[in-house]
C-alpha cells in the first residue's frame, strides 16, 4: 500500500485506479443543489430550527449549518493543519501515525480493505480517535507542530456542536433529548481525508458510494466541490458554502429512527485541477452499545423494521467484511426479511 500522494503520476491513470465502466462516476458536474437545507443555529426559535433539522434529516439525510458556534479561525486553522499533514514526506506520516501499539490512529489510502479491493480509490487518509477527554491525544501526530493543539481545540467544539445537534434530533424525534448522548455517542473520530488531483477523474472515485456507519457525521468540506448526495435516483452536489459544516444521518440513527431519517447514499468524485482535503468527524457508539429501533417510536401502527445489534457486529459485516446479506441479515426485523 503506498499513499497516492507519495508517488509521481506521470499523467495516466494506473490501472488499478480503473473501475468498471458500471461503477464509474458518469456525470462529474452535477446540480449544486441549492435545496439542501441549509440551517442557520442562531436561530432564536428552537422549535424552528428542530423542526428544520428533523424535515432535512427525513428528505435529504443531509444539511449544512452555520452560525454553529465554531470559531472561523479554529476552522481555517484545522483545514491548515490536515492540508500540512498529507503534504508531508510519507515516511514521516507514517512515523507519527504510528504511536498507538493497538493502531488506533491509522494512515491508510483508498479503503479499510486495500488487499482485497477490485480496484482501488483516489483517496488518503488519517483517522483516529477523538474524545474530548485528552485520553487519545497521547497517540495522534506530533507534526505539523501544531496538530495536537488545532485538532484537540477542535475535537472539543465539535464534541460540543455534535451534543447541541444530537439534543435538536432526539427532540425532533419526541424522544429524551439526551436520549443519544450516552454510549450510543461517545466515541468520537476524525478522518482526515485527501484526494490528490486525479489525472482521470472519469474513471475512477474518492469514495465510492456509501452510507456513514455512524450516528451522526459532521464535515468540514473546504471550497472544492467532489460531495455529491444521491436522491430520488440522480447525485446532486453539496455546494461548498464557507465556513459552513455538512451533517449528515448515520445509517445507524436511520436504525435507532426506525427509518424516520434517513442515511442518505454520497461519495466523492475527484477533479484534475485542485487538491481536495476534508475532515469527517464521526459520532459512534461504543463497541459494545446496542444499537436498534428506540422502543419510543415503535408500536402497533409503527412496527419495528430492524432489530438491535451489537454495534461491533455491525462492524464487521458492514465495514469489514462489506457484505449486504450480512448486514441484512444483522439488522433486519424478522418480519421484514
Ligand atoms: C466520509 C465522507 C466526504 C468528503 O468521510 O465518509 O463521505 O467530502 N467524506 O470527504
Ligand atoms: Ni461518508
Amino acid at each position: 500500500m503506498e499513499l497516492i500522494s507519495s508517488w509521481c503520476y506521470d499523467g495516466s491513470l494506473p490501472e488499478s485506479y480503473v473501475m468498471p465502466p458500471e461503477k464509474r462516476p458518469g456525470d462529474l458536474v452535477v446540480p449544486l443543489e441549492k435545496s439542501i437545507p441549509v440551517i442557520d443555529l442562531q436561530c432564536h426559535d428552537r422549535n424552528e430550527t428542530i423542526r428544520q433539522i428533523l424535515k432535512a434529516g427525513e428528505e435529504y439525510g443531509f444539511f449544512q449549518i452555520i452560525n454553529h458556534g465554531v470559531s472561523k479561525d479554529l476552522m481555517d486553522e484545522t483545514m491548515n493543519v490536515a492540508e500540512e499533514f498529507h503534504a508531508m514526506p510519507g515516511l514521516d506520516k507514517e512515523r507519527e501515525c504510528s504511536k498507538d501499539p493497538s493502531g488506533s490512529c491509522k494512515l491508510y489510502t483508498s479503503s479499510y480493505v486495500y488487499p482485497r479491493e477490485d480496484f482501488h480509490l483516489w483517496r488518503d487518509a488519517l483517522t483516529h480517535p477523538c474524545r474530548p477527554s485528552d485520553e487519545d491525544i497521547q497517540f495522534w501526530p506530533e507534526k505539523p507542530t501544531r496538530y495536537r493543539q488545532v485538532v484537540g481545540a477542535y475535537s472539543v467544539e465539535l464534541w460540543k456542536l455534535s451534543r447541541r445537534i444530537l439534543e435538536f434530533i432526539c427532540q425532533g424525534l419526541g424522544l429524551s433529548p439526551d436520549y443519544l448522548s450516552n454510549d450510543l455517542s461517545h466515541v468520537p473520530k476524525i478522518m482526515i481525508n485527501h484526494y490528490p488531483p486525479c489525472p482521470e477523474p472519469s474513471l475512477t472515485l474518492g469514495l465510492s458510494k456509501h452510507r456513514d456507519p455512524t450516528i451522526i457525521t459532521i464535515l468540514l468540506q473546504g471550497q472544492i466541490n467532489g460531495l455529491q448526495v444521491f436522491k430520488d435516483g440522480r447525485w446532486i452536489g453539496v455546494e461548498p458554502l464557507p465556513h459552513a459544516f455538512v451533517v449528515n444521518i448515520g445509517y445507524l440513527l436511520q436504525i435507532i429512527s426506525n427509518g424516520k431519517l434517513v442515511g442518505t447514499e454520497h461519495r466523492v468524485v475527484t477533479n484534475s485541477r485542485d487538491a481536495r482535503t476534508t475532515v469527517s468527524y464521526f459520532v459512534y457508539p461504543c463497541d459494545e452499545s446496542l444499537v436498534g429501533p428506540a422502543q419510543e417510536l415503535v408500536d402497533a401502527k409503527n412496527p419495528a423494521i430492524y432489530k438491535a445489534f451489537k454495534f461491533t457486529d455491525f462492524v464487521a459485516a458492514f465495514v469489514l467484511k462489506r457484505d449486504d446479506e450480512a448486514v441484512k441479515e444483522l439488522i433486519s426485523a424478522p418480519s421484514c426479511n
